[in-house]
């Protein structure tokens, strides 16, 4: 049976799952089960999913959890993360309490810039069309003002718009390069409007004031979009403690030996891609946790900092750790595009419950929890790999889901709990630990 299906946007959701099951699933039940087993039986909250997306056919479940005690700028917060690997949730909580003792995370939001650029070719003498676009650019803006005045009452709106000569790199290649400020919003779609309504408004002054010259020159209006490249919207979270504090909570290791160990592995990210991919993905670990639970665009926020770990050439670990005057100092700057109106945030009942639990806060305040976690979830994984590697910690908080796959019932896994309390945790271990009844 062909599996080429025409008009599957239109059929209602039983009639797409029914043909799934019978295309893909040979009418097995089990395959049908599954998917009515995650839909929500109250009816306002599966309508909300099914209409989020195209398609929908049932929804997918992250286990969503909560890290307390994060000491931000003398404030806690009980933080909410929606993510499926073990582990990190119990590092994240241990982090926090223990950098709450030493005077908890410092951050600050150095800057809260957006941008969009409209991309366009034109074959004629940049003086000209910079000129021109000198001369409309004050009337495009106003032109702009149905979009941009609510914005604007908030505080917002677009802070500059500057034609940019691109083609050195690509013959004829033009931009305008359009800055922002979204306030609480994380702002896609205001930027995505106002930048399609400046090509619709150049455009109409282009023809209105007869701009091109008849015969040779032309214009091409390729594309407008945001960039999720936002290297001027950037949050620093810190935390610094005497040597001595962080060497006596150093996982064993003698004479200095944790500190000098944990700057090390720091540095080994900013010179080698490998480690730093990886020390960057610990980091996400935190970011895409709390990005997730509080509704925002994981995506942008994982394109924007990867791409903020290359800006200057090599891809690099994106902390720093050093030791002055025998204070530890570990600090992390990102950049973080998010908002906490609009998008998912009043329209997903568990997200907007997540802001709730963080007492609402404003886009800034958000960017400063996550980059605190971000920077919680670094610390915790250099602190396990530099003294009794990562496995150990990671594996115990695995067990239950080993158990699980091993299909472990309820007495059998609090056993295991208490069994694996004192022992090495692997796939191995369990499967024997349950053999023996
Ligand atoms: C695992 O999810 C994250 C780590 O690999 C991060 C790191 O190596 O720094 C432990």
């Amino acid at each position: 049976m062909s599996n080429f299906v025409n008009g599957f946007s239109k059929k209602k959701k039983l009639e797409k799952i029914d043909w799934i099951i019978s295309n893909h699933f040979h009418n097995n039940k089990k395959a049908k089960d599954i998917l009515f087993s995650y839909l929500n039986d109250d009816k306002s909250i599966q309508n909300l999913h099914d209409e989020f997306i195209e398609n929908t056919i049932t929804n997918f479940y992250l286990p969503f959890a909560v890290a307390p005690n994060f000491l931000i700028n003398n404030k806690y917060y009980t933080v909410p993360m929606a993510i499926e690997e073990s582990s990190i949730v119990a590092a994240a909580s241990k982090t926090a309490k223990f950098w709450s003792k030493l005077g908890g995370f410092k951050t600050e939001v150095l800057s809260a810039e957006k941008v969009g650029q409209i991309h366009f070719f034109y074959n004629g003498p940049f003086k000209k069309i910079e000129s021109f676009f000198r001369k409309i650019k004050k009337d495009i803006i106003k032109d702009l003002n149905p979009i941009t005045s609510n914005m604007e009452k908030r505080g917002g709106g677009i802070s500059s718009l500057e034609l940019i000569d691109m083609s050195e790199k690509i013959n004829c290649y033009y931009q305008i390069f359009a800055k922002f400020n979204t306030i609480d919003s994380m702002g896609a779609n205001f930027i995505n409007s106002c930048l399609e309504k400046v090509t619709e408004v150049f455009k109409f002054y282009i023809e209105e004031k007869k701009f091109l010259d008849g015969s040779s020159e032309k214009i091409n209006f390729l594309m407008s979009i945001l960039s999720n490249y936002t290297p001027n919207c950037l949050v620093r979270a810190s935390v610094n403690c005497k040597v001595d504090d962080l060497e006596k909570n150093n996982g064993g290791l003698k004479d200095k030996k944790f500190i000098q160990n944990f700057i090390d592995a720091v540095k080994i990210s900013k010179v080698d891609t490998f480690r730093a991919v990886t020390h960057n993905k610990g980091i996400m670990n935190g970011i895409d946790s709390v990005v997730i639970a509080t509704g925002n665009d994981f995506r942008s926020v994982e394109a924007g900092i990867h791409s903020y770990a290359s800006k200057d050439g090599n891809y690099s670990g994106l902390s720093d750790a050093y030791v002055k005057n025998d204070i530890f100092y570990f600090d992390l700057t990102i950049p973080l595009s998010l908002g906490t109106v609009g998008g998912l945030t009043k329209l997903h009942p568990l997200v907007s419950w997540a802001h709730d639990l963080l007492g609402n806060p404003s886009a800034n305040e958000l960017m400063q929890i996550i980059s605190a976690v971000g920077l919680a979830q670094n610390f915790a994984a250099l602190k396990s790999l530099v003294t009794t590697g990562i496995q150990k910690g990671h594996m115990k908080m695995h067990l239950l889901n080993i158990l699980n796959q091993l299909g472990a019932n309820q007495i059998q896994k609090i056993r295991a709990v208490e069994y694996f309390k004192a022992k090495n945790v692997s796939y191995k271990n369990v499967r024997e630990f349950l053999n023996k009844g």
